[in-house]
């Protein structure tokens, strides 16, 4: 598919997304979410994708929410517009195929929220995150309260929303917002080596991992577990893997 503000290219049944507005550093304005949301449904409906990588052109990943379409915005406007974030990132979030982020610069206040929407990060050395909008007198819009706390626990989250702090890379890491730091240039192909090797999995096996533990802080969690062992359990691909482990040979999945 075509896009207004994104590049696409599909190679071996991985997508990779590339947010394309480096003069304004992929800050997410209207049509940026309007097509973020286009190819969330593409990775999801084209059964030739088996997974996608969001990353951005230039020297960003994505500097934010467009600034620019805030001032003319009613209160009611700003939470319709905080609550289509929210929608969107959660159908990467909920995507039954790994959505990977590819954080080659710039991950600030939507950025870091895209980032973290995404089923885990991978970062170039160049990177930087944070939650700056205290310094607009705002607060993160997109999923970004609660996801931080997530990933990085509620005290290293307060922290960095309340500072409006900018992180490296490496201190990213360290506090486990990125799953590797590598360097700028091996980005893209550290990344593709890492989905390649996991869409060679039970696809079924892997949109239950990521159905369960989306649900993880949930009271449904432990049971989203069991519902989901038992989708992954009753598939042709499971009666594989058991059997090929039986048999001591690699499993070959077909995702049924
Ligand atoms: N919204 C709209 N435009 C943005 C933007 C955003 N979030 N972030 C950057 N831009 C624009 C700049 O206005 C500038 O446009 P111009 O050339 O028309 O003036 C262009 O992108 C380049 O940015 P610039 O600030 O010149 O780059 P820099 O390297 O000096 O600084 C940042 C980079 C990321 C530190 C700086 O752009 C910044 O602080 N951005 C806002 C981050 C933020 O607060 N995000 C949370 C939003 S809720």
């Amino acid at each position: 598919m075509m896009y207004t503000t994104l590049l696409t290219s599909l190679e071996q049944g991985i997508l990779t997304i590339t947010i394309n507005r480096p003069d304004k550093l992929n800050a997410l304005n209207t049509q940026v979410f309007t097509d973020i949301q286009a190819a969330v449904n593409e990775v999801s409906g084209n059964p030739i994708i088996k997974a996608a990588i969001i990353t951005g052109a230039g020297k960003a990943f994505v500097a934010g929410a467009d600034i620019t379409e805030f001032n003319e915005l009613t209160t009611d406007q700003a939470m319709a517009l905080a609550a289509r974030g929210q929608n969107i990132f959660a159908a990467i979030e909920n995507c039954s195929k790994p959505i990977v982020a590819a954080v080659n610069g710039f991950a600030l206040g939507g950025g870091c929220e895209l980032a973290m929407a995404c089923h885990f990060r991978i970062a170039s050395e160049l990177a930087k995150f944070g939650q700056p909008e205290v310094n607009l007198g705002l607060i993160p819009g997109y999923g970004g309260t609660q996801r931080l706390a997530q990933i990085i626990g509620k005290g290293k989250a307060l922290e960095l929303q309340m500072t409006g702090a900018i992180i490296t890379a490496d201190a990213a890491l360290q506090l486990g917002l990125v799953n590797y730091v590598v360097p700028a240039a091996e980005l893209l192909a550290y990344t593709t080596t890492l989905l390649q090797t996991i869409i060679t999995k039970a696809p079924i096996a892997i949109a239950q991992i990521i159905q369960a533990t989306n649900a993880y802080n949930t009271a449904t969690g432990y049971q989203q577990e069991v519902q989901g062992f038992g989708v992954a359990f009753n598939t042709a691909d499971r009666v594989e893997g058991t059997t090929a482990f039986l048999q001591k040979r690699t499993p070959t999945f077909t995702g049924n």
